[in-house]
């Protein structure tokens, strides 16, 4: 069975699921890049001064992520994939705070695995839970407690390359939903998700901030075929 949240909660009981993790803008999409481009791991922790404890107790680390969408003071890198070029990144372990993103990371209880799932590596994880052949939640982030269109786009993309589960409430209203924003069989999906996400409420946000390349970038379908997986509090490829 596969069923899907739509926002971020304190707590949230997967009962052995695979549980996925959504934050489209910024934080999954960020994940996903850091590690493939040669990023050793993400530690996601909760709050800045977590963050910077961490780093401290660590070598080779490089202090990430982001407050109201901006890189908080004397951290090396923000939450814009972009920044994590291999050169920024390679060989280095990443240390990341998010509002939304590494928040639902830390909600999960009782998963069976977490992987990150984002429209960059939606095929990749859709063939890893066809492998894992347990029940699926895809767990939206949202923003600030609310749902969030882009996170629920790709999750209703994720369901529909899924081969043979069952659907939950949850995942049936996602697929429907998502079919007034998306012909899913058009030849020009990728550009109506990024004409969706693009008016998404986080988007406009982002865009007004100047980072409007980030939500183009996070908007592209397949471009990697890595998974990563929560490991003893890190993600790892
Ligand atoms: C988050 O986790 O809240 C987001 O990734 C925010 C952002 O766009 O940086």
């Amino acid at each position: 069975v596969v069923d899907v949240l739509f926002t971020a909660t304190d707590l949230v009981q997967a009962n052995g699921a695979v549980v996925v993790i959504i934050d489209v803008l910024r934080a999954s999409s960020t994940i996903v890049t850091a590690l493939q481009n040669g990023c050793q791991a993400v530690i996601p922790v909760g709050s800045i001064s977590e963050a910077q404890k961490e780093a401290a107790r660590r070598e080779n680390v490089l202090l990430a992520g982001e407050r109201n969408a901006i890189k908080p003071e004397h951290f090396h890198l923000g939450n814009s994939p972009l920044e994590f070029t291999p050169e920024a990144v390679q060989g280095k372990k990443v240390v990341l705070t998010t509002t939304n993103g590494t928040r639902a990371l830390k909600s999960v209880e009782n998963a069976c695995t977490v992987i990150i799932g984002s429209f960059l590596n939606a095929r990749a994880v859709a063939r890893f839970l066809e492998r894992e052949e347990r029940d699926v939640l895809l767990y939206c982030a949202g923003s600030d407690g609310r749902f969030a269109l882009e996170d629920t786009l790709c999750a209703a993309e994720i369901l529909r390359q899924l081969k043979p589960f069952s659907l939950a409430d949850g995942a049936r209203w996602t697929l429907q939903g998502a079919k007034s924003y998306l012909d899913f069989s058009a030849p020009d999906k990728e550009f109506q998700i990024f004409k969706a996400v693009s008016r998404s409420r986080h988007a406009l946000r982002l865009i007004n901030l100047g980072f409007e390349e980030d939500v183009a970038y996070c908007a592209r379908l397949n471009q990697m075929d890595i998974v990563p997986l929560l490991k003893d509090g890190k993600l790892i490829k």
